[in-house]
């Protein structure tokens, strides 16, 4: 059956930049609904290639020292500006979750399925923040490439981040942003 408000909801939501999430976050049983709709995806084999950690309270701090600690190292000219930036890498939402993927060679599943996977679960937990009503955004920066950052994180040896999950309380509507026209991603191919 078709359901409009669902419809309504996939053609209208957006991300919310993480200077404009503010508390309050999800609490914890909250957050474990999220985190199971975001478990709920498409996952060929029934591998479950991801894994998520959730940076909440003074971890987000704890990790953000280590990232400014990391950048001062590889600079020792670095600006106050620059590690203060650092340092509340992840303390700008309430709640930050990182989502790992754990894909690994399969005799059957290709990596890349497992890899793709993670992005999934990546969207619907932003999706499911959006249907508790709080603003989400799925962001990288470096520390998601930079290994000597994954002990800080929690990431282990061999696992990838596909991103990280801010949530919290929109502070202002977002604004609307540029989607492509159909035309240029899409290719018909037979009649409808
Ligand atoms: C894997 C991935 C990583 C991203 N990393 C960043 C990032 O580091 N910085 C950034 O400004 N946007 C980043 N984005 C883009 C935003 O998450 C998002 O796509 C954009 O704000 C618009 O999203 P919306 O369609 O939900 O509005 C990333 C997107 C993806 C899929």
């Amino acid at each position: 059956m078709k359901n409009d408000a669902v419809i309504d909801f996939l053609k209208t939501r957006r991300s919310t930049p993480v200077l404009q999430l503010a508390e309050p976050g999800p609490g914890k049983a909250e957050l474990e609904e999220m985190l199971t709709i975001a478990s709920r995806v498409p996952d060929h084999g029934k591998l479950a290639p991801w894994r998520f950690i959730v940076y909440a309270g003074e971890a987000r701090a704890e990790v953000g020292d280590a990232l400014a600690a990391i950048v001062a190292a590889d600079d020792p000219t670095a600006s106050a500006e620059r590690l203060d930036l650092e340092r509340k890498r992840l303390s700008l939402a309430p709640v930050v979750v990182g989502v790992v993927s754990t894909a690994s060679i399969h005799p059957k599943i290709p990596e890349w399925e497992q890899i793709m996977s993670a992005g999934a679960a990546s969207y619907n937990l932003l999706a499911a923040a959006n249907a508790f009503g709080y603003g989400a955004t799925w962001l990288t920066q470096w520390y998601a490439f930079d290994e000597r950052a994954f002990a800080a994180l929690g990431v282990a040896d061999g696992e990838k981040v596909a991103g990280f999950v801010h949530i919290g309380t929109r502070k202002e509507a977002p604004f609307e942003r540029p989607r492509p026209a159909l035309a240029d991603v899409v290719t018909w191919r037979g009649a409808l």
